[in-house]
């Protein structure tokens, strides 16, 4: 997971679906405006539309479908084989929607980040959304964080904070936040290619300073 001096850092993403993070990563890269290289994009369903947008990018894409495997622990070894395969110094998960088993987020741990749709260490799990709404919460967020073994609990990296307005549902809530999971996230990349961002000892640092719980908050 070391890239030599000379070689721009290898980024590997994973999708499920529609891969519009995977997108806003790839554009930052291909505008330069992420010094990095995208090593391919990994989708465990066939049919995701993300696979379609990097193709179209010219991007590589694997396919690893997941249904045919008989457990996690096969199928998670077969899709850490398939990552390394493309020499990988960060591995992104931009919407894969598959829970992992700990000898996978030990592999890469400290090289993984994550984006999930809330403020964590709130609303860890799926829908999100709709349960700050439900606990009348006044404000909603998106994070960036590093994975380990704890779903949705490793250390945050960056977070966009944003009103929850008393007009809203969880459709507009899940719309704005992912205008803002597409500035985050290309951001937390570029720290992380830049050597600047880094997780030790279960502790994200931002050049060399321990970030708060929260991460880094951008509010809008
Ligand atoms: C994003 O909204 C991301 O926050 C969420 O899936 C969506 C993927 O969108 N991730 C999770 O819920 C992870 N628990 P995309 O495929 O368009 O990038």
């Amino acid at each position: 997971m070391q890239a030599s001096e000379a070689e721009k850092p290898r980024i590997v993403i994973l999708i499920s679906g529609n891969g519009s993070n995977m997108q806003a990563i790839a554009e930052a890269v291909q505008n330069q405006e992420i010094d990095a290289e995208i090593a391919g994009i990994i989708s465990n369903r066939p049919q995701a539309e993300g696979l379609s947008k990097a193709q179209a990018m010219g991007l590589h894409t694997d396919i690893i479908d997941h249904t045919l495997y008989v457990s996690r622990e096969e199928f998670d070894h077969a899709l850490i084989r398939m990552i390394e395969d493309l020499k990988p110094d960060l591995v992104v998960l931009a919407g894969f929607m598959r829970i992992l088993t700990a000898d996978f987020t030990r592999y890469f741990e400290g090289n993984l980040l994550n984006i999930h749709p809330s403020l964590l260490p709130k609303y860890q799990g799926l829908n999100t959304h709709q349960r700050a709404l439900d606990a009348g919460d006044n404000e909603h967020g998106v994070t960036v964080h590093f994975v380990t073994e704890e779903l949705d609990g490793g250390p945050n990296a960056i977070q966009a904070v944003i009103p929850i307005l008393d007009i809203d549902n969880a459709k507009a809530l899940q719309q704005r936040i992912q205008i803002q999971e597409h500035i985050i996230y290309p951001i937390a990349v570029k720290w992380f290619c830049e050597g600047r961002l880094n997780m030790n000892g279960q502790l994200a640092f931002l050049d060399g300073q321990e970030l708060p719980t929260s991460g880094i908050q951008l509010h809008s």
